[in-house]
């Protein structure tokens, strides 16, 4: 079959090349969601034979679901990727929901939007709605820092003329009596203790029946200063015990949304588990994630990227998935993505020992995905309190405390000046 990749970046295309041993792929760069790009789009995809195309980026879900739905291939509901794209709405399908609460900044003042939150509710977590990417999300201690985040969107007409132009593509041809009546570009929600809480991004996708099948399972490992060290899949810190629990929550979430008209499409989730147990939404992306195609080839021999794929021709994904060999206790790898993050400001050939990076990459050919090139510089105003993220490394092993012994070797190499302020999670010993 022939398929098109939406804007791939570098470091798919190894695994793209494997694709190609069995599929052909046509690179695709699509900008604007005008009908003018999107029919000359789905054109080209014709006259070459491309039966579906795939968007893997967040950037890129909308292409999928436009460019797909030329090609006459199933595609989610307006809506349903309209919920999936704002953080308060997709959090109104969730049951047993913790405290959250809509917040328009433009409609309403300080004072009204502060005496929404509960008094035991401070400190709480301001987001915007439809940004991602760990943008524009605010850790809200007390008035004046409400007062600054409110103040700074209100200035803010760029982006307001932004969201307002996503919205409008988004709900485009909806029927006015299927919109939302309610869509605000904050949500204001409680403080989830990541000390406390772990954070798994669970995989899966709906079929075109409106069937939720489950994918993968990868943990979310932090520093003790909030600031992400990497992404691990399988998990450990959960055994296969919790695995019915996350099956029936996903599902269960999954059915309102596959309700609303979700299918045929991958999805991303991302939760956290208690201490008690009980499981919550972080949120929800329309999407495959690209990066975890790595994590799941090494680690249980999968394609995600030739699932998504054949999902979207309305073809069969493979079976058994990552998440069917977990359950069963099948022999599989660990598989960590290191995230190397920035916490100083300067260029990033002077941050990191590139000596180090090339040994790892030409040498012992670990996969690197550049997110920042060596001659780059990062400024002061970029440098977030979870820093700037510079290069993600995918590394592999037969268990988790060879991962574990081998991602503390790379951190205390990699970098120039030595990292000693991040306090690693209890469990990351060797
Ligand atoms: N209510 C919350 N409490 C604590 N941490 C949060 C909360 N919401 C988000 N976070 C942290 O911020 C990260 C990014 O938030 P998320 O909602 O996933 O937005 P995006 O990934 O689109 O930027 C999460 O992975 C989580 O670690
Ligand atoms: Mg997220």
């Amino acid at each position: 079959m022939k398929f098109g990749v939406i804007n791939p970046q570098p470091y798919m295309e190894p695994a793209l090349a494997e694709l190609e041993q069995e599929h052909e792929v046509v690179r695709l760069h699509p900008e604007h969601w005008s009908e003018g790009e999107i029919s000359s789009t789905a054109r080209f995809c014709r006259e070459q034979g491309v039966v579906a195309v795939a968007g893997f980026a967040q950037k890129d879900a909308f292409h999928h679901l436009l460019i797909n739905e030329r090609l006459g291939n199933p595609v989610p509901s307006r809506v349903a990727f309209f919920y999936c794209m704002n953080k308060y709405l997709m959090r109104t399908l969730e049951r047993d929901a913790f405290f959250y609460a809509p917040v328009d900044p433009l409609q309403e003042s300080d004072e009204q939007i502060a005496a929404r939150i509960p008094a035991h509710e401070w400190p709480f977590m301001l987001k915007n709605t439809s940004l991602s990417l760990g943008r524009g999300i605010f850790r809200i201690a007390n008035l004046e820092e409400l007062r600054r985040v409110l103040a700074d969107y209100r200035q803010d007409r760029e982006l307001q003329r932004a969201l307002a132009r996503q919205c409008a593509a988004y709900l485009e041809g909806v029927a006015p009596q299927q919109v939302p009546a309610l869509a605000p570009p904050f949500v204001a929600e409680h403080l989830v203790d990541m000390s406390r809480a772990t954070e798994y991004c669970y995989e899966g996708y709906v079929t075109a029946d409106g069937q939720v099948v489950h994918y993968g399972l990868t943990e979310e490992i932090y520093f003790s200063n909030h600031q992400a060290l990497g992404y691990l899949t399988p998990p450990v810190s959960i055994s296969r015990d919790m695995a019915d629990t996350i099956e029936a929550w996903v599902s269960a979430y999954m059915q309102r949304l596959a309700a609303l008209g979700y299918r045929n499409q991958f999805f991303n989730l991302e939760f956290w588990v208690m201490p008690d147990g009980s499981l919550h939404l972080t949120e929800i992306n329309p999407r495959a994630a690209h990066t975890y195609h790595y994590n799941y080839r090494y680690s249980f021999g999968s394609s995600l990227y030739a699932d998504n794929l054949l999902l979207a021709a309305g073809q069969r994904p493979a079976r058994p998935t990552p998440w069917d060999q977990w359950r069963a206790g099948a022999p599989h790898r660990f598989t960590l993505i290191v995230l190397i993050t920035a916490r100083e400001p300067g260029r990033v050939g002077d941050i990191l020992d590139y000596d180090y990076v090339d040994a790892l990459e030409a040498e012992q050919g670990v996969l690197i995905r550049h997110v920042r090139q060596r001659d780059e510089v990062i400024r002061e105003a970029e440098l977030s309190a979870a820093g700037v993220m510079l290069q993600q490394l995918w590394i592999t092993g037969d268990s988790s405390m060879e991962i574990i012994a081998r991602e503390r070797e790379i951190r205390s190499r990699i970098y120039r000046n030595p990292q000693d302020a991040v306090g690693y999670p209890p469990f990351w010993r060797i």
